[in-house]
């Protein structure tokens, strides 16, 4: 009988055939026919290198190669979906045989699934992870535009969710950029753990053919060949951090999402996002949701459970491959596609928002320059902590009257401390607040402009 008729790869040593509900929880093809691709090029390049060992005659790799390709047409018309084998590796062995006949059975000499669906997967991982930074990097250059816009904006900053001190609109925009950088890093670093060529190490032990290794990998487009088998056939430490960096940018983007929330309500009212990103209620006919940012902030949900389950398959697996590791891929494909959907569409609804203009919003509390009150009294020489505490009297004092900071008046906050005089008028100003702050990394116009071109600087590297 020929090998792999009905799809099993491994009929010599059963008597009984597998009873069908074993068989649906024995098979990835579902999940994991995405990988054809990687798995026809990387059986490509193993007919190759087998080869060269000598395994295979030229005529021989030849034939395979081109039985590959026309597996290949098959599987890029859409074939594939509905096929009863085990897996994707399974149902390119068994399309081979129709395509080659038995000379089908010789390509899988000195390799195993478990070293092939590594290898496969990698594959996968370090094309996924530039789609990501590709995408990501739209997103960044909406928030980049927004952060143009926003350097003559004020806007109050909080913290605790309280008015704290002035900032530009532009260094809101940028805090959200520094941290997505952060996550395209941590993307590219897992690309780059994923390039450890895993192909050779058959089940667990090595390849007993003597392969080239390194041709293997410079012909597959990894870095480097792994340094051992057993390590190399269990090991899904890219995946994990692939699956951590996307955690944590779900994480950043479900809080840039919560601040597009509270930023579109009515009481905050800073930004506007565009109709093409908002929708309306089925009862309430004035009613325009920030669902884009809703949605944006429930995914994070998903995508922090897909790390924690990988995290959890691989914990207490003894060494070398086990099944168990089948998981890693559906969890995997889940992160980057939730990613391939929020990112282009928080891209365009960031690209499309608008600030909100100063005379369409509720002005500025005068409490937020109770700092810069503060300071005042420190460049007259007062301690911090004292003119802290006498600023806090002259806010209470304010609420007790009725009014502001601002209407206060020289002579009750001259009762607080003799140090006040006629310039503090100087402090009650928007502009002087934030220009205050011209530090590296603060809010003052220069250096919030020399921040937006080193992120553009860094976003375009
Ligand atoms: N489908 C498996 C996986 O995704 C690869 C096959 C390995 N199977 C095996 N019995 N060793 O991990």
């Amino acid at each position: 009988m020929q090998a792999n008729q009905g799809g099993a790869l491994w009929g010599g040593r059963f008597r009984q055939s597998m009873a069908p509900d074993m068989a649906e929880l024995n098979r990835s093809l579902p999940v994991d026919r995405r990988l054809w691709k990687e798995d026809i090029r990387a059986s490509q390049v193993w007919a190759q290198a087998l080869g060269r060992a000598g395994v295979l005659t030229p005529a021989e790799v030849e034939t395979l190669v081109k039985g590959l390709d026309a597996v290949a047409r098959r599987m890029a018309a859409g074939g594939g979906e509905g096929e009863p084998d085990e897996d994707i590796h399974s149902l390119v062995e068994r399309w081979l045989y129709e395509e080659v006949g038995a000379l089908a059975g010789k390509l899988h000499t000195g390799r195993s699934r478990n070293d092939q669906v590594a290898t496969d997967f990698r594959m996968w991982g370090m094309q996924a992870g530039a789609r990501l930074r590709e995408e990501l990097d739209r997103l960044l250059e909406a928030l980049l535009l927004l952060g143009e816009d926003g350097v003559d904006r004020i806007l109050p900053g909080y913290t605790h969710l309280q008015q704290a001190q002035p900032i530009r609109a532009a260094h809101w925009a940028l805090s959200h950029v520094w941290a997505l950088l952060r996550d395209r890093e941590r993307i590219r670093l897992a690309e780059e753990q994923a390039a450890v060529l895993p192909l050779g190490s058959g089940a667990l032990a090595g390849c007993a053919f003597p392969v080239d290794r390194q041709w293997l990998a410079e012909a597959l487009g990894f870095r480097a060949v792994s340094p051992n088998s057993m390590d190399a056939v269990a090991d899904r430490d890219w995946a994990v951090e692939m699956a951590f960096a996307g955690a944590l940018l779900g994480v950043h983007l479900s809080r840039l999402g919560e601040d597009l929330v509270l930023f579109s309500t009515r009481e905050f009212a800073f930004l506007r996002l565009s109709d093409a990103y908002s929708t309306g209620s089925s009862l309430l006919p004035h009613k325009r949701n920030p669902d884009v940012a809703e949605l944006v902030r429930g995914k994070a949900g998903r995508l922090v459970g897909n790390l924690v389950a990988l995290l959890t398959v691989l914990k207490g697996l003894p060494s070398g491959y086990n099944r168990d590791l089948q998981e890693d891929k559906g969890l995997l494909f889940d992160t980057v596609d939730t990613l391939l959907l929020v990112l282009p569409a928080l891209a365009g609804a960031l690209a499309t928002a608008q600030f909100v203009p100063e005379g369409q919003r509720a002005p500025l509390a005068p409490e937020l320059l109770a700092t810069d009150v503060a300071d005042y009294l420190v460049r007259k020489g007062v301690p911090f902590r004292e003119a802290h505490e006498v600023v806090g009297r002259a806010v209470r004092l304010a609420e007790d009257e009725g009014l502001t900071l601002a209407t206060l008046g020289l002579e009750r906050l001259r009762s607080l401390h003799p140090a006040f005089d006629r310039d503090v008028e100087g402090v009650f100003s928007w502009e002087a607040s934030v220009e205050a702050r011209g530090v590296p990394g603060g809010t003052a116009r220069r250096a919030v402009l020399s921040q937006l071109s080193e992120a553009r600087r860094a976003i375009r590297r």
